[in-house]
C-alpha cells in the first residue's frame, strides 16, 4: 500500500501554513506570514493574525496543491494543529480543517504543535531517519521548551519550558529596547556580528543552584529582557553612549547560553547521546554554533532541519499525521476544539 497522502493545517500564531506529504515525503509547503501586519505593534496581535488565517487559508491551500500535483479529491486524510498557540488563530485551521475533512469524507486528525515542530525532522530525507530516545530543544517566538522523545507518535515527555517570555519574544523585545525593528531576532544577530559577547555579563536565568532544585529544564528570559533594560538606562543616565553592538552580543550570549547548557544537561542526565533543534530562534547562527560545538565537545549527536521546516509550517503537521496513521491511530472525532495550552 502506499504511505497516505496528507494536507496538514498550521495557524496556531502567525503563520497560515499548509503542507502536503506522501508518508515522510514532502510535497509542498506553502507559507503566507502576517508578520509584517504585527510589525507596528512589535508583537503577534491574536486578532490580527486570526483574521490573516482566514484570508490566507484557501490561497494557501489552492497553491500547496497545486504544487504537489494533487487535488483535494487524492488526499487520504487532514490533519490540523489544535494547540497550543492563539485560541482564536488555532479555531481558523481547525475550522477549514473540519469542513475540508466532512466535504471529503477523508479522516482528520488534531494534532499538538511542539511534537510537529519535532516531525519537521522526518521530512529532512538527507538527514536519515529520527533515532530514538532524543532530546529536543523547540525555541520560537512563542514556545521555548525541552523535551525528551522517545517515540514521535507515542511517547513525548515535556521537560522543561518558559516561565514567561519564549526565547525569541526576549529577541523581539530587546530589540525594542535597543530601537531595532520587528522581529527582533535577526536584527539582534546582525548587530550582535561586531559586539564582544564578554563585554557584559547579563543574567542567565533560572541557572543559580537555588532555582535548579524546582527548574533544572526550565527557562525565563524576562528578568534578562529588564536587565538589559536597566543597564541601557544607567548608560543613558551617566551619559554615556550604548554600545549596541556588545549589548547585543552579549544579550544573545546569554539566551544562547542557558538554551545549550539545559539541552545538554538533559542529555546528560537523561543518558541520551542526540539533540535536536527545533523553531525559528534556529535561525540564530550563534545559536548553532554553541550547540554544535558543546554536543561535540558531550559527545552528542546534533540534528538541525533546514529553517523552512524549522519555523511555523503544514508540512510538520502533515508529516506527525502521516506518521500517526502508520502507527495504527484512530483519527479524530469532529468535536476536539482549540486547546491554546494543550500538553505534548
Ligand atoms: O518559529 P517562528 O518563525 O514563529 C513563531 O514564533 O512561532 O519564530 C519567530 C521568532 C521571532 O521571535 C524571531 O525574532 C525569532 O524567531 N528569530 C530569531 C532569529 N530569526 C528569527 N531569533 C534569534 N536569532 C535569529 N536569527
Ligand atoms: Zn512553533
Amino acid at each position: 500500500t502506499r504511505a497516505p497522502l496528507v494536507l496538514g493545517i498550521e495557524t496556531s500564531c502567525d503563520e497560515t501554513g499548509i503542507g502536503i506529504v506522501r508518508g515522510r515525503t514532502l510535497l509542498s509547503n506553502t507559507i503566507a506570514s502576517s508578520m509584517d501586519e504585527h510589525a507596528r505593534y512589535g508583537g503577534v496581535v491574536p486578532e490580527v493574525a486570526a483574521r490573516a488565517h482566514l484570508e490566507a487559508l484557501q490561497p494557501a491551500i489552492r497553491a500547496a496543491l497545486a504544487e504537489a500535483s494533487v487535488s483535494l479529491h487524492d488526499l487520504d486524510a487532514v490533519a490540523v494543529t489544535s494547540g497550543p498557540g492563539l485560541a482564536g488563530a488555532l479555531m481558523v485551521g481547525i475550522g477549514a480543517a473540519k469542513a475540508l475533512a466532512v466535504s471529503l469524507g477523508k479522516p482528520l486528525y488534531a494534532v499538538n504543535h511542539l511534537v510537529g515542530h519535532i516531525a519537521a525532522d522526518i521530512l529532512d530525507a538527507d538527514a536519515g531517519p529520527l533515532e530514538y530516545p532524543t532530546v529536543a530543544l523547540l525555541v520560537s517566538g512563542g514556545h521555548t521548551s525541552l523535551l525528551l522523545v522517545r517515540d514521535l507518535t507515542s511517547d513525548v515527555e515535556l521537560l522543561g519550558e518558559t516561565v514567561d517570555d519564549a526565547a525569541g519574544e526576549a529577541f523581539d523585545k530587546v530589540a525594542r529596547i535597543l530601537g531595532l525593528p520587528y522581529p527582533g531576532g535577526p536584527e539582534i544577530d546582525r548587530a550582535a556580528a561586531s559586539g564582544d559577547p564578554t563585554a557584559i555579563r547579563f543574567p542567565r536565568g533560572l541557572s543559580r543552584t537555588s532555582d535548579l532544585a524546582r527548574h533544572r529544564y526550565d527557562f525565563s528570559f524576562s528578568g534578562l529582557k529588564t536587565a538589559v533594560a536597566r543597564w541601557i538606562e544607567q548608560r543613558e543616565a551617566a551619559g554615556e553612549p550604548v554600545p549596541v553592538a556588545d549589548v547585543a552580543a552579549s544579550f544573545r550570549e546569554s539566551v544562547v547560553d542557558v538554551l545549550v547548557t539545559k539541552a545538554l544537561d538533559a542529555c546528560a542526565q537523561h543518558d541520551v547521546p542526540r539533540l535536536l533543534l527545533g523553531g525559528g530562534v534556529v535561525a540564530n547562527r550563534r545559536l548553532r554554533d554553541v550547540a554544535l560545538a558543546r554536543a561535540a565537545e558531550a559527545g552528542v549527536s546534533v540534528r538541525i532541519p533546514p529553517l523552512r521546516l524549522c519555523t511555523d509550517n503544514g508540512a510538520m503537521i502533515a508529516a506527525l499525521a502521516a506518521d500517526l496513521i502508520a502507527s495504527g491511530r484512530r483519527p479524530s472525532t469532529l468535536s476536539f476544539g482549540a486547546d491554546s495550552t494543550l500538553p505534548v
